[in-house]
């Protein structure tokens, strides 16, 4: 085979070498070289030529693209976040932290989705995959190909016996194409492979996943034009120690990338988490101070969530506000306004407001139970756990509408709570037969006066 022709571009200003340069001559931005196939320069008018031949422009309305299939995986939680399944031909990356999960999720990808696989894996023997998947899995896996190999272009002729009709790659680091003389994992293998596998999965329609590590800063080792090249972006965390796993969607051209789902680790593999409050909210037979509950939207899901807040003396001058899963920034205002508006002496106090779970929550609905929670807290009076809330609490301490405020309340009702806090300034919804009781207020003075008094 003729090797192919490689050089080292400049990735800040494009400056070509034959040889690796410490330093860039051209816009002088130290290692910023890395090693490239050459693509053959074509003419304009060979490139005229070609497309001509190969692709015409068609008018908007005469593509056919109302109807796209789509490959279920047999794992809601995954559906949700491809945004209904599986696209044909598309290319999905898959990060996450070392030992989080992704193999095994992949893994289980293979085996569940009905499909001829192909798991390919350049970190694993197939002896170790077989291991895995007999304790994921007691059930025939006859349509599950592993393939312990690295070099790309191997698999691509495996891949052409076994047609598989899904691939994956575990991992997009440990692959190395001959045409490339730079080791497995540097940025010109990862996108150069990234780069063939992309061109494959649209040629033959198989959607391919790529498993991808994260580094050090929690961005995906290799180039950020992986990220642009990849159809999906699948984000897999969760802190190591507990059991949870959240899968976000970072990037997705064919869905929304407010999805989320959330698995737990298991001895047998992972399991889908069909009711998240299972995990989000403590149960305790005694009720205490600073729990509150709020009533959260992720995506397209309702989630009812557990904030806990503390707050007690300051032992040093500067008190200390310390927040998990909810922005650092928005606790301090959410403190600013409940000094400011309901005069509660906060400024000599350290005050600690967690997410349970491990989880993130962006959502400002959140802000009125992080408020319940710390009063709760500051003055030792807990409050039933059969209460929720939802509503953005404003500088001037009103309450604020939230959307969607209908699929909160009957998440709510169907977890049994018996009250929901919303905003008055939300579009009063409609009275289904629910038994959940909406107590709506414009001011959070009010709400504290329902609740403490
Ligand atoms: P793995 O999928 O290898 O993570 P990654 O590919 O992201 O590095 O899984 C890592 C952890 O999961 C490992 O510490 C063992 C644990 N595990 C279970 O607890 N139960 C199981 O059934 C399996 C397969 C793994
Ligand atoms: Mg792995």
């Amino acid at each position: 085979m003729a090797k192919t022709k490689t050089s080292f571009f400049c990735q800040n200003c494009g400056y070509e070498s034959a040889k690796w340069l410490g330093k860039c001559p051209s816009c002088q931005e130290w290692n910023s070289f890395v090693e490239e196939v050459k693509v053959k320069e074509s003419t304009s008018r060979q490139i005229w030529q070609e497309a001509g031949a190969k692709s015409l422009p068609v008018q908007l309305d005469a593509v056919d693209g109302t109807h796209i299939m789509r490959l279920a995986t047999h794992d809601n939680e995954l559906d949700r976040v491809l945004g209904g399944g599986i696209v044909p031909g598309s290319l999905v990356l898959i990060g996450g932290e070392p030992g989080i999960g992704k193999s095994t999720l992949m893994l289980q990808l293979s085996m569940n989705a009905g499909r001829k696989t192909l798991y390919v894996s350049g970190e694993e023997s197939e002896q170790q995959i077989k291991l895995r998947a007999d304790r994921i899995s007691s059930e025939a896996k006859d349509n599950t190909w592993v393939l312990s190999e690295t070099d790309l272009d191997l698999i691509f002729q495996h891949a052409k016996t076994v047609k598989p009709e899904l691939i994956i790659i575990d991992s997009i680091q440990t692959l190395t194409s001959k045409s490339l003389e730079s080791v497995a994992g540097s940025v010109g293998q990862v996108r150069h492979c990234a780069g063939e596998l992309l061109k494959y999965a649209k040629q033959t329609h198989v959607p391919v996943f790529l498993v991808g590590h994260i580094i050090k800063d929690g961005s995906l080792a290799g180039p950020k034009v992986l990220e642009h090249m990849v159809d999906t972006v699948l984000q897999f965390e969760g802190d190591a120690r507990l059991l949870y796993r959240l899968l976000r969607t970072t990037k997705n051209r064919f869905g929304s990338t407010a999805e989320l789902g959330i698995y737990e680790m298991t001895g047998k593999g992972l399991r889908i988490v069909d009711n998240p409050s299972e995990i989000l909210i403590t149960q305790r037979d005694t009720p205490v101070s600073g729990v509150s509950i709020g009533a959260t939207i992720e995506g397209n899901r309702s989630l009812m969530i557990e904030i806990q807040a503390l707050v007690s003396a300051a032992a040093y001058g500067t008190p200390q506000r310390t927040s998990t899963g909810f922005d650092g920034k928005r606790l301090n205002m959410l403190l600013a306004v409940l000094e400011k508006r309901t005069g509660l002496k906060l400024a000599t106090q350290d005050v600690f407001v967690n997410m349970a779970g491990g989880i993130r929550v962006e959502d400002p609905a959140i802000d009125l139970a992080v408020c319940v929670a710390v009063l709760s807290s500051l003055h030792d009076i807990s409050v039933s756990d059969k209460l929720c809330f939802a509503a953005e609490v404003g500088l001037g301490g009103e309450l604020r509408a939230v959307n969607r405020i209908e699929s909160r309340i009957s998440e709510a009702d169907k977890l049994g709570f018996s009250t929901i806090y919303i905003s008055k300034y939300n579009k009063k919804p409609e009275q289904e037969n629910r038994s959940i009781e909406v107590k709506e207020f414009g001011l959070l003075p009010e709400i504290f006066g329902d609740l403490f008094s």
